[in-house]
């Protein structure tokens, strides 16, 4: 059984967030082996948004970050499972739990062999492939519903 938990940036523990911390850094630094800038800065405003799933214990399973850019569109990243808990739908859970009742647009962008995961839920490429962090990736926008803003 995993729970959902949900929390904006100034709501986080301590704990929670070195948990999260712990498991991007596993996986986009350490198993990506990818140096990058991982802490940057936009964890902890109250417009960004984290979502993650737990397990029995309490272990981190899967999280996702929805942040708010200039002009309030929102931004869609660090999508991130552990490695032992992949292929069960977690992330698109998190997907699915991050979109539900949304009307606006959303942006991310795509590591290129994760596009199928996005497309599932609306997100459509544009523009070209391009190396961000030396790691393939595609912009992938999920348009508004009729118009709506928010
Ligand atoms: C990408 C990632 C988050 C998927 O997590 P997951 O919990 O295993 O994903 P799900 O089980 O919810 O799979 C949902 C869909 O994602 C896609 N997908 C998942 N893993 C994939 C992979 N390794 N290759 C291609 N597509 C994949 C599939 O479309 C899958 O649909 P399916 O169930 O019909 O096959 C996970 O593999 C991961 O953490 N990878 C390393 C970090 C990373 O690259 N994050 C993505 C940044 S854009």
């Amino acid at each position: 059984m995993t729970t959902l938990h949900d929390a904006a940036g100034p709501e986080l523990t301590a704990a929670q967030l070195y948990a999260i911390l712990r498991l991007r850094s596993e996986v986009f630094v350490v198993e990506q082996d990818c140096v990058y800038a991982d802490i940057d800065g936009r964890d902890l405003p109250a417009d960004t948004r984290h979502l993650w799933l737990t397990g029995e214990d309490g272990e981190l399973l899967a999280y996702l970050r929805v942040l708010t850019d200039p002009g309030g569109l929102r931004r869609i990243g660090r999508v991130v499972t552990a490695r032992a808990a992949r292929g069960r739908g977690l992330a698109a859970r998190l997907m699915a739990a991050a979109l539900a009742d949304a009307t606006g647009e959303f942006v991310l962008d795509a590591q290129t062999y994760a596009q199928g995961l996005y497309a599932r839920f609306g997100f459509v490429p544009e523009g070209e492939e391009f190396l961000e962090d030396g790691i393939p990736h595609r912009t992938m926008r999920r348009p508004a519903k009729d118009g709506a803003v928010g």
